[in-house]
């Protein structure tokens, strides 16, 4: 009654979680198989993260980053380990704002070069956020509509080589986009595409930024998705599963360019704080327990959808979809009824997301229900 009608909210009010499973208010239990859009990676209630974040809350939660941040730093140290590049961080709340200080950055950096390369090629079908840097970077006319005018210096391109070749000019900075597309559809990138244009990228001294905001965090079984392709991103955004449900998100850049953001450039008031911090720090420790486990199961649902499904079953790891070739809305409502909590993308693509602590026996369980709704 009090809030923005922005959402279509499904009928449920959850007050607790445990593992892969919520409960609602009546008691009634459900198998999560979206983790909040991508983001309880570790399940509900998981005893490492919760102790963690009470502890930390106990001592401090929050000082801004008007002070050192030694959480920061820690944070920062692990995530640039997994970046495979000297590499520097900058820690905020979101994905959007993730996408946003990345678009900011690699015009930063060329401008300090002193060339004037401000434009960003996106790939059509894309989705980086709801900021106007995000939403302009997102070709969307339906995300659009009402928003105008968005923020000049994008252009769009289909994802093959020759395409994103044809958009490049003088003015291009960087070319920005989601290794799988999540939103778009769980739409994983052709492999020879993403070897092409590294190459060409490289060769016209392009910046290459890769959205992770879905697809990071081991959600595809590797750290970064784009490990999967040995793709060597200058820049790397990611937020979603990072803090495990505590708010947080950050950019990843390779040194020289992340030193474009000098003192008083860009900032976050409660970016990187002491509290999401030491979530982030539970949950990539965790994660990086369950990498291998995240392929195996991940193979394992792809296989058992396939048994049951006519459509493509895509994605990698724990981040999968089926185009089902029909309206799939109706079957989010009927799998919550069955006690499966599941989302649909482009209108037609089941999507599931479940954290990435489940086992086949999980995986069989939501199986269950799509055969008996589907
Ligand atoms: C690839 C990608 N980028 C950016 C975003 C925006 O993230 P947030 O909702 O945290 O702003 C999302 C959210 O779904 C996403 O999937």
């Amino acid at each position: 009654m009090y809030l923005f009608e922005n959402y279509s909210r499904l009928p449920v009010s959850f007050v607790k979680g445990e593992g892969p499973y919520l409960y609602d208010d009546k008691g009634k239990r459900y198998l999560d198989f979206i983790s909040g859009i991508g983001v309880t990676v570790l399940g509900h209630s998981h005893p490492a993260l919760t102790k963690a974040i009470c502890d930390q809350a106990q001592k401090l939660i929050h000082v801004s980053n008007l002070y050192e941040n030694p959480w920061q730093e820690e944070l920062a140290q692990k995530l640039v380990s997994h970046f495979g590049s000297e590499g520097k961080v900058f820690f905020c709340n979101s994905g959007a704002e993730a996408n946003e200080t990345a678009i900011k950055l690699v015009r930063k950096y060329f401008r300090m070069k002193g060339e004037d390369r401000y434009r960003i090629i996106v790939l059509e079908n894309a989705f980086h956020g709801r900021t106007y840097g995000s939403l302009s970077a997102t070709p969307r006319k339906a995300f659009h509509e009402g928003f105008g005018p968005m923020l000049d210096g994008f252009d769009v391109a289909q994802p093959n080589t020759s395409s994103v070749e044809s958009k490049i000019t003088n003015e291009t900075a960087a070319v920005m986009l989601e290794v799988i597309q999540g939103e778009g559809g769980v739409k994983v990138m052709d492999p020879s595409f993403l070897a092409d244009l590294g190459q060409l990228l490289k060769e016209r001294g392009i910046l290459l930024i890769v959205d992770e905001v879905q697809t990071g965090v081991g959600r595809t079984g590797r750290f970064f998705a784009s490990h999967h392709w040995s793709l060597d991103p200058d820049v790397i955004t990611l937020a979603k599963g990072l803090g495990g449900g505590v708010p947080i998100g950050c950019v990843i850049a390779k040194e020289e360019i992340a030193k474009a953001m000098v003192p008083g450039s860009h900032g976050s008031t409660f970016g990187g704080n002491a509290l999401a911090c030491k979530a982030g720090l539970v949950v990539i420790e965790e994660v990086e327990k369950l990498l291998d486990r995240v392929r195996e199961i991940g193979d394992y649902f792809k296989e058992r959808l396939r048994e049951i499904s006519a459509g493509e079953v895509r994605g990698m790891g724990l981040m999968v979809g089926v185009e089902t070739g029909r309206e799939c809305g109706e079957l989010v409502f009927k799998a919550l009824e069955n006690g499966l909590l599941i989302n649909c993308t482009q209108k037609t693509v089941l999507r599931f997301l479940p954290p990435l602590i489940i086992g086949k026996d999980h995986v069989d369980e939501c199986i269950d229900v799509l055969k008996r709704i589907l």
